[in-house]
């Protein structure tokens, strides 16, 4: 039986953890969304679905802005943060609410834009998510998405075998009880846009920003540790003893200035027809 802790049907392991929302929240329009900036105009109506803190919501806020923008997300905590953060930033145009993806409903046809980041790697039916965003799309509205491809990820510096191992133990987990994030969905994004009716697509391989720092990683590493990772790990046949070694393995790691982490991610863009 799963011990991870989820928070509704999501698989999402830092559920309110400040750590991770604080990590998240350095993402940027600028880098986190490149391929959508592109097509955004003043005035177009927009839904970040699992918005987290709000720091890419409300970068395409100002970006959209007099167009409203509505971002959705489980965590109770990252829309109060995202609420601070708009009001900091005197946005008038952009509204955070507490959803569950899984239950949410929108109405059909009312968003010229939409959009996951790093989210539907996080969700058991990413498919009822991709629905959703189809049909609360405009016909002619866009669907960004961008998602980890773990596949493609890379690291340099000494025990950079060890966080690999940990994220190879991490997918086992999804793979076998599908539980924890799924770092492979990335590799089948074309095909879930496709499959949900989304046509002319366009996709471009990146990498991670916040996750090219090897401090963020092990401070994700460390916020989920005691809670979920190590009962992981202990599943998959590491014994106690390795699981300490190898979390200190991982902070020495984060800690080199020699190391590098690369964190691949797929970032696709499709339209309603
Ligand atoms: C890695 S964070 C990404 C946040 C933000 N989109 C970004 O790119 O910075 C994943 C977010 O998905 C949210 N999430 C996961 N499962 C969810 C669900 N079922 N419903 C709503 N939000 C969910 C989490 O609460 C978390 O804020």
């Amino acid at each position: 039986m799963s011990t991870v802790k989820t928070v509704a049907d999501s698989n999402y392991i830092h559920g309110e953890d400040a750590t991770a929302q604080q990590v998240y929240n350095q993402r940027t329009v600028e880098q986190d969304a490149a391929l959508l900036v592109p097509h955004l105009r003043p005035g177009m109506r927009l839904v970040d679905f699992g918005c987290g803190a709000g720091s890419i919501t409300c970068g395409l806020a100002r970006l959209l802005a007099p167009g409203e923008v509505l971002g959705f997300d489980m965590s109770e905590g990252a829309i109060e943060r995202a609420r601070a953060l708009a009001e900091e930033a005197g946005l008038d145009n952009v509204r955070f609410s507490v959803a569950d993806l899984n239950e949410l409903e929108l109405p059909t046809a009312s968003f010229d834009v939409a959009q996951f980041s790093r989210v539907l790697m996080h969700l058991r039916e990413p498919q009822r998510a991709m629905q959703l965003a189809f049909s609360s799309l405009k016909p002619g509205g866009m669907l960004a998405a961008c998602e980890a491809y773990g596949s493609g990820n890379w690291t340099l510096g000494p025990n950079a075998e060890s966080i690999m191992l940990f994220l190879r133990v991490l997918q086992e987990e999804n793979n076998t009880n599908r539980t924890g994030p799924d770092q492979l969905i990335g590799g089948r994004l074309v095909g879930l846009f496709r499959e949900a009716g989304f046509i002319r697509l366009e996709s471009k391989p990146c990498y991670s920003a916040v996750l090219s720092d090897s401090k963020a990683v092990a401070a994700l590493v460390q916020a989920g540790w005691s809670d979920t990772f190590r009962q992981i790990l202990i599943r998959h046949g590491i014994n106690a003893q390795r699981c300490d070694q190898l979390l200190e393995e991982i902070l020495i790691w984060a800690e080199s200035e020699d190391s590098v982490a690369a964190f691949a991610e797929c970032a696709v863009i499709g339209w309603k027809p």
